[in-house]
């Protein structure tokens, strides 16, 4: 019986949520003669109780096109370096203004907005040190076409084009009323850019070069990319503060263009009930290989955090 089988969800998220953060902590340097300061703050902000679902994808992608989790350790920690940095930012107060993130004082309460700055700065640069310097987890052995082809996919999904486009335009549509398009447009790049690399460099790590079945493993992560956020938009209205580890209730405080303003809980529910059936339609070509990605679409529309 396979191994997929076997093991259960739960038990593949804590393998890849350990493995990841050893990555992580194994990359962060131990000693900043020139900052110690910035270093902790750095710290902290990684290791935080992240859900870590961006490595995990990774993990899970790779997996999928028959790679090992040795090929995935770069991308996987390179996607949540640039997470855990775009969180630091959001919360700034030139940006959401945010005291509280995954249940602790905000890297600018706990610090200040200039180390804040900084970490995310610096979290950002490791991203890439980690996926172009073949020195650092070494047992991936991957091949440099494969680490340019990373660097890439990382920096689109961060940039203008990705992440932080999608925060601009989150910043400038905060008390305006956005159509559907638009929303979409926001939320592809703001959450979704990530998510979709994340599935994407898993793919490439796993030394997958078939464009039919990338182009399967990106109409898959399109749909998880937006039933991610459509969930993050519904948890803010009906959970609380304590299981969301942020405060219940920003995004109203702050009139924030969301599916749930826009649709109603209801629809915003039912909507991502359909991108979950879109997500998994996407890999009905793939066998048991991919149930951990199936499994992990459900997780997304399912979470309570
Ligand atoms: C929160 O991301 C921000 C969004 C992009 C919606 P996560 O929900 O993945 O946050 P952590 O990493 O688990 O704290
Ligand atoms: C943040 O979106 C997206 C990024 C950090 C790129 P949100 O502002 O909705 O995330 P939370 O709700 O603060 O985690
Ligand atoms: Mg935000
Ligand atoms: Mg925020
Ligand atoms: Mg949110």
């Amino acid at each position: 019986m396979a191994e997929a089988v076997l093991l259960s969800l739960t038990d593949y998220i804590d393998q890849c949520r350990a493995r990841v953060d050893a990555v992580l902590s194994a990359t962060l340097p131990r000693h900043s003669p020139v900052s110690p300061r910035l270093l902790e703050a750095m710290d902290y902000s990684l290791f935080n109780g992240g859900k870590r679902i961006r490595p995990i994808l990774v993990y899970a992608s790779c997996r999928a096109v028959g790679g090992s989790m040795e090929q995935a350790d770069p991308a996987a920690s390179a996607v949540e370096f640039i997470h855990a940095y775009s969180l630091v930012h959001d919360d700034l107060p030139a940006m959401d203004n945010d005291d509280l993130r995954r249940g602790k004082p905000t890297c600018h309460r706990a610090y200040d907005e200039a180390t804040a700055i900084l970490v995310g700065d610096t979290l950002q640069s490791l991203a890439f040190d980690v996926l172009s310097n073949p020195d650092l987890h070494s047992q991936s052995h991957l091949a440099e076409s494969v680490r340019l082809k990373l660097v890439r996919s990382l920096s689109r999904a961060s940039g203008l084009e990705g992440m932080a486009g999608g925060q601009a335009m989150d910043q400038h549509a905060t008390g305006q009323v956005l159509d559907r398009q638009q929303l979409e447009l926001m939320h592809s790049h703001k959450t979704g850019a990530l998510i979709r690399a994340s599935v994407h460099m898993g793919a490439l790590s796993g030394g997958c070069h078939e464009q039919e079945i990338l182009d399967a493993l990106e109409y898959y992560a399109q749909a998880i990319g937006l039933a991610f956020q459509v969930q993050d938009d519904i948890l803010d209205v009906i959970s609380d503060t304590v299981t969301l580890g942020k405060h219940q209730g920003a995004d109203i405080a702050l009139d924030k263009p969301t599916y749930v303003s826009l649709m109603g809980l209801d629809q915003a529910k039912s909507y991502a009930q359909e991108l979950h059936n879109r997500a998994v339609g996407a890999l009905s070509e793939f066998g048991e290989e991919a149930d951990f990605l199936r499994q992990i679409a459900d997780y997304i529309v399912r979470r309570s955090y």
